[in-house]
């Protein structure tokens, strides 16, 4: 063997390092990809399995791309012999687990996509033999039913993670996330934030919960996100934030709160404070008024106590600046 001959169904360029074997209807991976194939283009075939030791032979792989398939097993040892590999696609299957024991002996892997597969459970330690990943993608998990509070355990270097649309009712266990920078949380329904749900996510720079239909955030919930620049809230349920919130937060400067249905009372003042000193522009947040019927449509942004009377010994917090 050669091993520099393009399989029949693929095409190959440099030397064989690209290998483009999409949408030709394979049923399963093309036997005797050559070895030096650093790029391998799978998506969009008919591919069910995947077997132990398929791409054994394949230790230049770098990105190997399996999405788009019909993906339901991916037995253990799939992925063995793939010491370079630092990106698997394997979004838009048919997973209903997460491949755990395949992930083994994957040293470089950085980014894992398992986007859109109907996974229903994350168990404990699920990606804790690729402690190198820096980006998972579990956007769009419909079905997921569960969690485990151990299942991030390991990712000490993952930066990115997308959680977005997976039907979530309660932020999950992210503490042991200690560098992540990014996490999107769109498209859940969360309803309630807790103070501890973002724990020990110091790393935090952006975080994105629009379309959630988050109602409350309770006191202190974001005091552990001291890198956060960028809150996204737009387009859910909130009537009003926690006096002070953001107090915690040095480095925050973008924060939308547009499309949530603003109650502009007394409570509302440090908000308006807050996104006057903050946030140059009153445009950038569009928090607008939703009630009362007087105030409706005008930014929160610029408020003052005139718009209202606050009384001192009433529920309201009483402003003073
Ligand atoms: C959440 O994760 C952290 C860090 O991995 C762990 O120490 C803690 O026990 C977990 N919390 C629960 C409630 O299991
Ligand atoms: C956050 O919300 C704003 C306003 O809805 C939107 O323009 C912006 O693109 C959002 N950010 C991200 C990362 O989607
Ligand atoms: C921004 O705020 C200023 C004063 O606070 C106001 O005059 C201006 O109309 C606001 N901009 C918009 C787009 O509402």
């Amino acid at each position: 063997e050669t091993g520099t001959s393009c399989p029949a169904a693929c095409s190959c360029s440099n030397q064989a390092s690209r290998v483009i074997c999409t949408r030709r209807e394979l049923a399963e991976v093309p036997a005797s990809i050559p070895v030096n194939t650093r790029y391998l283009n799978l998506q969009e075939n008919s591919i069910q399995v995947i077997r132990t030791d398929t791409f054994k032979h394949l230790r230049h792989l770098e990105i190997l791309q399996l999405s788009k398939n019909l993906v339901r097993k991916i037995e253990v040892g799939a992925f063995n012999g793939l010491p370079s590999l630092n990106t698997l696609e394997l979004f838009d299957n048919r997973l209903t687990t997460v491949p755990t024991q395949a992930f083994e002996y994957l040293s470089k892997l950085r980014e894992l996509w398992l986007r859109n597969n109907p996974i229903e459970s994350i168990p404990s330690y699920a990606f804790n033999r690729v402690p190198s990943l820096r980006r998972l993608d579990l956007g769009e998990l419909k079905r997921l039913e569960y969690i485990s509070e151990a299942a991030f355990e390991g990712l000490v270097n993952l930066r990115y993670l997308n959680l977005g649309m997976c039907n979530l009712k309660d932020i999950p266990n992210l503490t042991a996330l200690v560098r992540l920078e990014e996490l999107e949380l769109s498209g859940n329904r969360l309803d309630l934030i807790r103070p501890g749900s973002f724990q020990g996510l110091t790393s935090l720079r952006k975080l994105w919960l629009m379309h959630a239909q988050v109602a409350t955030i309770e006191r202190n919930a974001f005091d552990d996100l001291k890198s956060l620049e960028e809150l996204n809230l737009s387009h859910n349920n909130l009537m009003s934030l926690p006096h002070d919130l953001f107090t915690p937060l040095h480095r925050l400067e973008r924060v939308h709160l547009n499309h949530n249905p603003w109650h502009c009372n007394c409570d509302v003042l440090w908000l308006s404070w807050w996104l006057k000193e903050t946030v140059p522009s009153n445009t950038t947040c569009c928090a607008r008024c939703h009630a009362p019927a007087g105030l409706k449509g005008r930014y929160i942004g610029e408020l003052d106590q005139s718009h209202f009377t606050c009384y001192a010994g009433t529920k309201h917090h009483h402003h003073h600046h």
